[in-house]
């Protein structure tokens, strides 16, 4: 199994649009040493050739596309490796590139769950918009049941439900019920060998850490360094914790979960929000995930299991 990491910022990418940040200044004026990030999106590979589950359709998702050729087989005029879409959540920046994806020859195999399809029939009409286009062809994620996607063999997916925060536009946002965020659990067949997708995580409940334990390799929200970075530099109000994110330093952050995983498992930050001081890898707050044995995930980076 191949996982290839296709966008690993947060929304709103890294450099941000509109922000003057030190990193997103940095990254611009290439005087930081680091590197630019699309949003949020994984692919993965079972064991058949040219055939790719897409996780999270990223408002990036062409630029993405560009950038790994191997999701282009061109085996038809008209042709993507992407047998399917699979969604952890309802959020802007794992949903916006479906609109990308209209122009496909047949409605999009899409896995979400209940709660998430409720976001895209109603607070934000996603699904019914692109209907009139190539349209979706649902498969309910059940919080019970693991799944398969047809096309990518050798690949079996289960979702968990995970403390986090639904969209904006969901009624759900400040009670969020399960199902609203899930963390993915992803198995290679015949090597038994398992990744845990968490691009937003808010908590380590106990289902979630049973999973980390067991995984080869964690892929874990790396969101924010601290609960107030975006309150100390002045542009929002909210902390991390409230808006769905564990902040990686201090008591119960990410980092310490990390720590008490077996040495065997590969631990890698993703989803890193531009202000995040990781970004910089000559910061002091980077030298510490590096002591610890963390990576920090790159677009194009590719995880073989
Ligand atoms: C989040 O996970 O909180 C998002 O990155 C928010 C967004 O898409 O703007
Ligand atoms: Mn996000
Ligand atoms: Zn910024």
């Amino acid at each position: 199994m191949k996982i290839r990491v296709l966008g690993s910022a947060a929304g709103g990418g890294f450099p941000q649009w509109n922000c003057n940040c030190r990193n997103c200044a940095g990254v611009r004026s290439g005087t930081m040493h680091t590197r630019a990030r699309t949003q949020s999106s994984i692919a993965v590979n079972g064991n058949a050739a040219d055939s790719w589950a897409l996780v999270n359709a990223s408002p990036d998702i062409l630029t993405q596309l560009q950038a790994n050729p191997v999701l282009q087989p061109a085996r038809a005029p008209r042709d993507t490796a992407i047998a399917g879409i699979i969604l952890v959540d309802g959020q802007v920046d794992h949903t916006t590139g479906l609109y990308m994806l209209r122009e496909a020859t047949r409605p999009w195999p899409l896995w979400c769950t209940d709660s998430a399809y409720a976001d895209l029939t109603r607070g934000n009409p996603i699904l019914q918009v692109l209907s009139h286009y190539c349209g979706i062809d649902r498969r309910r994620i059940d919080l019970e049941d693991g799944f398969a996607v047809d096309g990518v063999p050798g690949v079996q997916w289960r979702a968990l439900p995970v403390a986090s925060k639904p969209a904006p536009y969901s009624p759900n946002r400040e009670s969020p019920v399960p199902g609203d965020n899930v963390a993915l659990l992803i198995t290679d067949e015949v090597l038994g060998r398992t990744a845990l997708y968490a691009p937003g995580l808010g908590a380590v409940e106990e289902s979630v850490w049973d999973a980390m334990q067991t995984a080869d390799c964690v892929l874990v929200d790396g969101t924010f360094w601290t609960d107030e970075e975006m309150i100390a530099l002045g542009l929002s109000r909210k902390r991390a914790r409230d808006i769905g994110h564990l902040p990686q330093s201090g008591p119960g952050g990410m980092l310490e979960w990390l720590e008490k995983l077996p040495p065997r498992t590969r631990k890698i930050l993703i989803h890193i929000n531009n202000t995040n001081p990781i970004l910089d890898e000559t910061s002091p707050e980077r030298a510490q995930l590096r002591r610890r044995g963390v990576e920090v995930a790159w677009d194009g980076m590719e995880i073989v299991l």
